[in-house]
């Protein structure tokens, strides 16, 4: 039996991974996940009952309840609070738990799929036959993502867009459950200096060389 091309994308908020992910998933015509969303629902849950971030009791619990089908307020889930609500409640293992089955789930359809995040190629799909570690400078990634959320009508200092950056990197990689890091098989792949096509066409090579390894 074929292995499913299953493509595992990962790095710091504002990598380039989301777009990079969204369009290899289009190219190779794979399901794509963006399992952020995950957590920022998670995060608006929680906020919108009144109910404090760190509170992991029932933090895990809005987590068991949710459906990869049910995340459809992606301009909500997408702005500067969800993303910052996210990275807090990423750090309780039971949300990590509660969310697993359901991207393994998804990661291991018959026909292969694309997933990004932090730790799809360490833990949710190490057998990814494809993994990609995107990164950029904290400098380059404030940037982006101030461009794109000033472009939707958020009002924010760019020092504090970096001091975000900065602060969510340090969270992500410092927290003892599932820490964000490159996995020992992903491939590094550097955006700082590179538009959208480029980057695009340098991870597809990478998905390409490692379909010929596997022979996919
Ligand atoms: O787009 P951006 O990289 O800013 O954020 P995201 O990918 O939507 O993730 C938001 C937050 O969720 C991250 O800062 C992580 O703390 C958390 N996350 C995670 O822990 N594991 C994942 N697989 C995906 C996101």
């Amino acid at each position: 039996m074929t292995r499913p091309l299953i493509i595992a994308v990962d790095g710091p908020a504002a990598s380039g991974k989301g777009t990079i992910a969204a369009r290899l998933a289009h190219h190779y015509g794979l399901p794509y996940l963006d399992t952020g969303l995950l957590y920022r629902a998670v995060g608006l849950s929680l906020q919108d009952a009144n109910l404090s971030l760190d509170d992991a009791v029932a933090a895990e619990a809005v987590a068991r309840a949710l459906k990869v089908d049910g995340l459809h307020d992606v301009e909500r889930l997408t702005d500067r609070g969800a993303g910052e609500a996210a990275s807090r409640v990423a750090g309780h293992p039971g949300v990590r738990d509660a969310l697993l089955d359901l991207q393994q789930a998804f990661a291991r359809q018959a026909g292969g799929a694309v997933l990004d995040g932090r730790d799809i190629g360490t833990v949710i799909a190490p057998d990814a036959a494809a993994k990609l570690f995107v990164m950029a400078t904290p400098e380059v990634r404030a940037r982006r993502r101030w461009l794109q959320l000033t472009a939707r009508g958020e009002d924010i200092p760019f020092e504090d867009m970096l001091a975000d950056i900065i602060r969510r990197d340090e969270r992500d990689a410092g927290r003892g459950a599932a820490p964000m890091i490159q996995a020992g098989d992903a491939v590094l792949l550097d955006t700082t200096e590179m538009g959208i096509e480029t980057a695009f066409d340098a991870a597809r090579r990478i998905v390409e060389a490692a379909r010929v390894r596997h022979g996919l």
